[in-house]
């Protein structure tokens, strides 16, 4: 997305308070379709491969911020079984119903709060996590307030992990989706508060900051390109990634733009959606 239209979009979510909701509400309706979401597989195999290289060891606290249905928490409960600890929260309360089918069954020392992840950090005792990781949530949130807490509630020497979307991925979503809103301004509900997550320098400037060494800061991207037009829209329609853009939208008018991009995609040569996302991992001093 170019500047201005950030600019303006920042701007209009900022003024926004009818938004402030719009991505709790969508996540409440993907919650259903977000396992079987087209790019799932390929962000649960670069999930798994960040998280099997943290040196996380059994007996170790862990914070999974923003848990969603639950599969990073169970990355990491087998990591630190049988004698850890994790605490997952997610202010979603249909995600984290999923999560819990999960507990059911294949975790053994995980447990679910609903909750706002700067909510949840404020209230955890300074300096009683080993590990604080979020995985594709924490761009959700203002970043410096974010590692702040991450720092105060990791025990000296803790560790802090995520995968963090910038501001420059999904712009083919961007991109497609933006001329039909602009043709269209009847199509929108509210603005969502947008948090444009950092590139590195500025990620790096916050993580300093906050007290936390930075141990790894890679910038990586993955691309999903879709076999024709009505998958991206299922994809659009039910997926995490996208959330955020039905509740942006009035319900009564969702088929009339779905309709509108669809069209959109067609008059393209495909379409695909590169992933455009930061590695990090830090040590608190
Ligand atoms: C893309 S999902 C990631 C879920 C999980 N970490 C994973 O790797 O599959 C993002 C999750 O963050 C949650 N979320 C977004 N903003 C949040 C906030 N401020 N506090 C708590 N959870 C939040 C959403 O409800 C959603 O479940």
């Amino acid at each position: 997305m170019n500047l201005l239209l950030r600019t303006l979009f920042k701007l209009a979510g900022g003024l926004s308070r009818s938004g402030e909701d719009a991505y709790r509400e969508d996540y409440d309706l993907r919650a259903r379709t977000y396992e079987s979401a087209e790019t799932r597989p390929m962000l649960k195999q670069a999930t798994k491969e960040f998280i099997s290289g943290l040196g996380l060891r059994p007996g170790m606290r862990c914070l999974d911020l923003g848990c969603g249905t639950g599969y990073s928490s169970l990355l990491l409960d087998q990591a630190v079984s049988p004698t850890g600890l994790v605490e997952g929260c997610d202010n979603s309360e249909a995600m984290l119903r999923e999560a819990e089918k999960l507990r059911a069954g294949a975790l053994s020392v995980t447990r679910f709060a609903r909750a706002e992840m700067l909510e949840f950090l404020g209230s955890r005792p300074a300096g009683s996590a080993d590990f604080i990781g979020s995985f594709w949530a924490a761009e959700y949130c203002p970043l410096d307030r974010l590692l702040e807490l991450v720092c105060r509630a990791l025990d000296t020497g803790g560790t802090a992990a995520m995968l963090i979307n910038t501001h420059e991925s999904l712009s083919e979503l961007q991109r497609t989706v933006m001329p039909v809103l602009f043709r269209n301004p009847g199509y929108i509900r509210c603005f969502p508060p947008i948090n444009f997550p950092p590139d590195m320098q500025g990620f790096r400037r916050s993580a300093e900051k906050s007290g936390l060494a930075i141990e790894r800061l890679e910038e990586c991207s993955l691309e999903h390109r879709f076999r024709d037009a009505s998958s991206a829209i299922s994809w659009m329609r039910g997926s995490g990634p996208a959330a955020g853009l039905t509740a942006a939208l009035k319900k009564e008018r969702l088929d009339g733009f779905f309709y509108d991009v669809k069209k959109e995609i067609e008059s393209k040569n495909g379409f695909a959606v590169t992933f455009r996302f930061l590695k990090f991992s830090g040590r608190k001093k």
